[in-house]
């Protein structure tokens, strides 16, 4: 069975000539190569919501998995029990045009809403083409005749054309894992239709929400004068097509979750140290966590400000409360990043330098990840969970909570802009851009009356125990199974 325990992926040699009949295409791979001061080498869980989503994918099937390992020309594969590992290897200065550039300064905000103004680069676009025709040309060789290719997220539209190109046999399968947005936004790229034509290259393509393939559906009329069709099947996936001159390509929505019983499993055995940590924290009477990568779009912003609204208004008593972050690193050299850190951290500082006493701060922020046993110890000890993004494709972090919570304690807040939102009405929802219900909506949830909280939980808790990670991605191969070649 596959697993990417930090324990199992070790350094070996070069990934064998197999292959496969299953193959995962993502810009990172499940693990990423850390290289300390003296050049030890280790394996460690890659950040971010796709490998959490892709990895239980390989516990029933096995399979091929091309990515890249988070460094500069590696040219070393992790061995992973179950996975046969193609890694992609970049150059610095790919990963400063490709990954840092065009996925992360210029595709990331765009999708986003602009959260952060887009840089648009004709170079950028240039090694964009290029990595993603070495991706394409990696998965074509990892790929068995007739095999299916799963091909994932924002960094590599144009991989499911390319490798079409190489490999007409293979059936293919695109997810994106951000959002896709409307076409006010999408058409100011000057590369749309090149990156349209890239995605149509795929059997399916599938977004989280119905909202991103209407867009999608939208952009490929209205850009490429395609012929399109809405044809809704089934509650989860609504499709439509696209036609490709002889080609039918579906496009639809499955909106992804976590190994909900995984989690729930995990996280039972954490109950002491969920009951250590509060210890640790002073036995407060309420602890609010957040869990997210550094990222402006998580509103980690709002939720401070919340927080310190609340304690300016006299609402909630900063000697009684502690708010956690923890906070993964993440794209630490983009502009934008570096500022929504220092940001964070001056409004962290404030609110413990006005409202904290030397012993006890109100809010205690770590800029490191967290190993995974500890992470849902925290979810244990948390009374509220803050998942406040400004704009998110889904938010496994909610999901995670909710399916931790076996013992129907704790509440979650939820952004509306969040996909999640769509699915889980039980949470205290607000909208990150109104201080004033930020703050009511903390409020609520921490002073709701215990007997809702537990109602709430209890839902929250059962339905994402049904709509687990696997329906996910059973119901995204299937509707590919089914796709027109
Ligand atoms: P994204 O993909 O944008 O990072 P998601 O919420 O979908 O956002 O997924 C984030 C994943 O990273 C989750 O599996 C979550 O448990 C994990 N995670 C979030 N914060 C931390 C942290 N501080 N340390 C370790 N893992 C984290
Ligand atoms: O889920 C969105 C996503 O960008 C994934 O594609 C990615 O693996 C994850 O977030 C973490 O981001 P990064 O790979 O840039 O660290």
């Amino acid at each position: 069975m596959a697993s990417v325990d930090v324990a199992s992926a070790g350094s070996a040699v070069a990934a064998g000539s197999a292959v496969a009949d299953f193959v995962v295409v993502a810009n990172r791979l499940p693990v990423d190569k850390k290289v300390d001061a003296d050049g030890n080498i280790t394996w460690q869980r890659a950040p971010g919501g796709l490998v959490t989503a892709l990895t239980p994918t390989f516990a029933s099937r096995t399979g091929a998995w091309v990515g890249w390992s988070g460094v500069a020309d590696a040219d070393d594969q992790p061995q992973i029990d179950g996975i046969q590992i193609h890694a992609v290897p970049l150059s610095s200065s790919e990963i400063t045009d490709y990954y840092e550039g065009f996925a992360n300064s210029t595709l990331w905000p765009l999708y986003h809403d602009l959260l952060a103004e887009p840089v648009f680069r004709h170079d950028w676009w240039e090694t964009y083409v290029a990595v993603n025709r070495r991706f394409a040309e990696a998965a074509s060789t990892a790929a068995s005749r007739n095999a299916t290719v799963w091909v994932h997220d924002y960094q590599l539209q144009l991989v499911p054309a390319m490798l079409r190109e190489l490999r007409p046999d293979l059936r293919i399968g695109f997810f994106n894992h951000i959002p896709f947005p409307p076409f006010e936004l999408f058409s100011r790229l000057p590369w749309r239709e090149e990156l349209l034509r890239g995605l149509l290259g795929a059997d399916l393509v599938g977004f989280h929400l119905p909202g991103g393939a209407e867009n999608f559906l939208t952009m490929t009329r209205r850009v490429l004068r395609a012929e399109t069709s809405r044809d809704p099947v089934g509650v989860r996936e609504e499709f439509g097509t696209v036609q490709v001159g002889d080609r039918t390509v579906r496009v639809g929505s499955f909106p992804i979750s976590v190994d909900s019983a995984n989690v729930a499993e995990q996280a039972s055995r954490m109950t002491d140290r969920a009951a250590e940590i509060r210890t640790e924290l002073g036995d407060p009477k309420t602890i609010l966590l957040g869990a997210d990568r550094l990222d402006y779009t998580k509103g980690i912003d709002v939720r401070l400000r919340g927080l310190e609204g609340l304690f300016a208004a006299g609402r909630l008593d900063p000697a009684d409360t502690v708010l956690v972050q923890l906070a993964s690193p993440s794209r630490e050299r983009v502009d934008s990043y570096i500022e929504i850190r220092n940001r964070i951290e001056r409004t962290a500082s404030h609110i413990n330098g006005k409202y904290g006493t030397v012993t006890a701060p109100p809010v205690r922020y770590l800029l490191q990840p967290v190993p995974r046993d500890e992470l849902l110890a925290y979810f244990l000890a948390a009374d509220v969970m803050l998942v406040t993004p400004l704009r998110d494709g889904m938010n496994l972090v909610a999901k995670e909570y909710a399916a931790s919570r076996s013992d129907h304690g704790g509440a979650l807040v939820l952004s509306e802009f969040t996909g999640a939102a769509a699915e889980m009405a039980d949470a205290y929802q607000l909208n990150p851009w109104d201080e004033q219900n930020v703050m009511d909506v903390m409020e609520q949830a921490i002073t709701d009356d215990a007997d809702r909280r537990r109602a709430r939980m209890a839902a929250l808790h059962r339905e994402v125990l049904t709509d687990d990670v696997d329906l996910w991605s059973r119901s995204f191969l299937d509707a590919l199974d089914a796709s027109a070649r």
